[in-house]
């Protein structure tokens, strides 16, 4: 046994009381807090301990040189902005004191671990990272807005399209004012059944 029955509740109520928060501003995570949420990141099951994750972070004042770029790219990339898309975009990342761009290294054509694989472990790097932000009391916003499906934005963060999926950005900080209302989740029984063989 890993954990003992106290750690356990610790832990699941970390992770059922985790929202996401797009309204958060200063402090973001100090560097300490960072290291130890990308180690969680990297316990993301690993098929063949590929390591696909990567990650790059822009802290101001870059957030905002970062933001200009997003929307040029977008618009170069002939996906429109329209400029009040561009005034919020703007407005939201003035205040963000860490943005987390996230990518997974393409294993192209790999024996045992396919595309799916690959990109499975990503998203479940990027939980574990979202969920110890939590843990540490910092919000964060997984998006994939800011030209993340462009070339121009994953190349100008230093991942060759060739070579790395970009797969968005995670917004860090501190939640502003009052957390928005919890989303209902399903009950598990709306999204778990047990399969029993064919008489
Ligand atoms: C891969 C991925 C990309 C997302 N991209 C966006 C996005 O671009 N814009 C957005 O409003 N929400 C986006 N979301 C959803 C939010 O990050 C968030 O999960 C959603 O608002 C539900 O909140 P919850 O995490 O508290 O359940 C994305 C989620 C995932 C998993």
């Amino acid at each position: 046994m890993l954990v003992n029955q106290t750690n356990a509740q610790i832990v699941l109520s970390t992770i059922t009381t985790r929202r996401s928060t797009k309204s958060i501003a200063a402090p973001g995570p100090s560097a300490d807090q960072l290291d130890l949420a990308f180690k969680a990141a990297s316990h993301a099951p690993d098929h063949a301990a590929l390591r696909v994750w990567r990650f790059v972070t822009i802290s101001p004042p870059h957030v905002e040189v970062f933001a200009e770029l997003a929307i040029a790219a977008n618009l170069r990339a002939g996906q429109p902005v329209t400029d009040e898309k561009a005034a919020s975009i703007r407005k939201w990342l003035k205040n963000v004191p860490l943005l987390i761009g996230l990518a997974y290294q393409m294993h192209h054509d790999h024996p045992k671990v396919n595309a799916l694989e690959q990109s499975l472990s990503m998203g479940a790097a990027v939980m574990n990272l979202q969920n110890s932000l939590h843990a540490m009391g910092f919000g964060s916003f997984w998006s994939t807005g800011l030209g993340t499906y462009t070339d121009e934005v994953p190349e100008a963060l230093g991942f060759d399209t060739l070579d790395y999926q970009f797969v968005g950005f995670l917004a860090v900080g501190t939640v502003q004012g009052e957390l928005a209302p919890a989303l209902k989740r399903p009950q598990p029984s709306e999204f778990v059944h047990a399969w029993v063989p064919n008489a």
